[in-house]
């Protein structure tokens, strides 16, 4: 039998109903909407409200991504998240039970902000090794919920939300196949974003701190910018293709600076850089199936444009793959 791709066949995302902009951020924290927008292009951020977490993300995002599939069906569910309900159990089962997928094949991948591209090759994997004919995949985040609340290199960076696609088996030749994938980690420089202590090496601390994200923000800055531009230009050399056949560049949305650092080094017209950071802000694994559904949503983003996905996260971790987007339907 020939190996089967994983073909994009659904797409939804969902946001948490809370809006909050920078001018609500200046009356806690010691800065400015300006800085915020100049520095990194955020106008404003959705934050989930106390009891509602990342599973319930997960399933309202699922939801609209099976109804945009035309099934209730899937046989894996694949949640990218770093941010689970509890550090043990992984959250998928939850969230494949809360869409009525019981019984099917479900755990986590914890790749942070690249981690909707690291379950993308994941879910691929699953339908070329016959594992799976049709794959949920979740990045769902609530990235504010690490974040200390007087920490202004973070709070304004970060927000909340959910997006998924379903993959189904079907031929490479296909609008809607992903592929190839270029996926890599650096774990010496793991400290660069890191929460230090809740996990295995520091279970609890006494220094409040140690429980919510650090971020060494510049650092970070340069090897996004550096890490993506490479893995853009490798997983296009791998498909034998040129920068200027990409009509569109979905990269995680972290900072806006990043996005056209990237673009710059591509050679890429910046008219193709797809960009919703403003209205919510870096979104970790939810980063771009969110991108994906509001380009999609409004137009932007048509069947047939050939897409590249790109993402750099925490790990470090970074990625990147190709598609050749199908006609479907997102719902608002
Ligand atoms: N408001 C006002 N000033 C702020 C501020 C804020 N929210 N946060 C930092 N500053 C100040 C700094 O203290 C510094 O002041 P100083 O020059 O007096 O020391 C100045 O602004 C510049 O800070 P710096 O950190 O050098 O700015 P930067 O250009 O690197 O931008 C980030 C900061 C965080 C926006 C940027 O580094 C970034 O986006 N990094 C990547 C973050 C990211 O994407 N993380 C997730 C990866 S998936």
């Amino acid at each position: 039998m020939p190996i089967q791709a994983a073909v994009l066949a659904g797409l939804g995302a969902w946001l948490p109903p809370r809006v909050v902009d920078n001018e609500e951020l200046t009356r806690r924290l010691d800065t400015s909407d300006e800085w915020i927008r100049t520095r990194t292009g955020i106008h404003e951020r959705r934050v989930v409200d106390p009891g509602v977490s990342t599973v319930d993300m997960a399933i309202a995002a699922g939801r609209k991504a099976l109804r945009s599939a035309g099934s209730e069906r899937a046989d894996a569910l694949v949640l990218a998240t770093a941010t689970p309900d509890h550090p043990c159990p992984a959250s998928a089962p939850q969230v494949a039970s809360g869409l009525g997928l019981s019984g099917i094949a479900a755990f986590d991948v914890n790749a942070v902000c690249s981690g909707f591209v690291y379950a993308l090759a994941t879910a691929a994997g699953l339908i070329a090794g016959g594992v799976a004919e049709r794959v949920l995949v979740v990045g769902s985040d609530a990235f504010t919920t690490l974040l200390d609340p007087a920490d202004r290199t973070t709070v304004p960076i970060f927000g909340d939300g959910a997006g998924a696609v379903v993959l189904r088996a079907g031929s490479p030749d296909e609008r809607g196949a992903l592929g190839p994938f270029d996926l890599h980690s650096e774990g010496e420089l793991a400290e660069l974003l890191v929460v230090p202590a809740g996990g295995a090496k520091q279970r609890v601390s006494d220094e409040p701190r140690d429980h919510f994200l650090v971020m060494r923000g510049t650092a970070v800055f340069r090897q996004a910018n550096a890490r993506m531009a490479e893995s853009s230009l490798a997983v296009l050399d791998r498909a034998g293709m040129k920068v200027d056949e990409i009509d569109r560049f979905v990269g995680h949305q972290a900072n806006i600076r990043i996005l056209k650092a990237v673009a710059r080094q591509l050679g890429l017209p910046e008219d193709r850089l797809v960009v919703n950071i403003e209205r919510v802000g870096n979104t970790s694994a939810a980063s771009i199936p969110l991108a994906l559904a509001d380009a999609a949503g409004d137009g932007s983003l048509r069947a047939g444009h050939r897409v590249l996905l790109s993402a750099f996260g925490a790990g470090l971790t970074w990625g990147s793959t190709l598609l050749t987007w199908p006609d479907v339907t997102v719902e608002p």
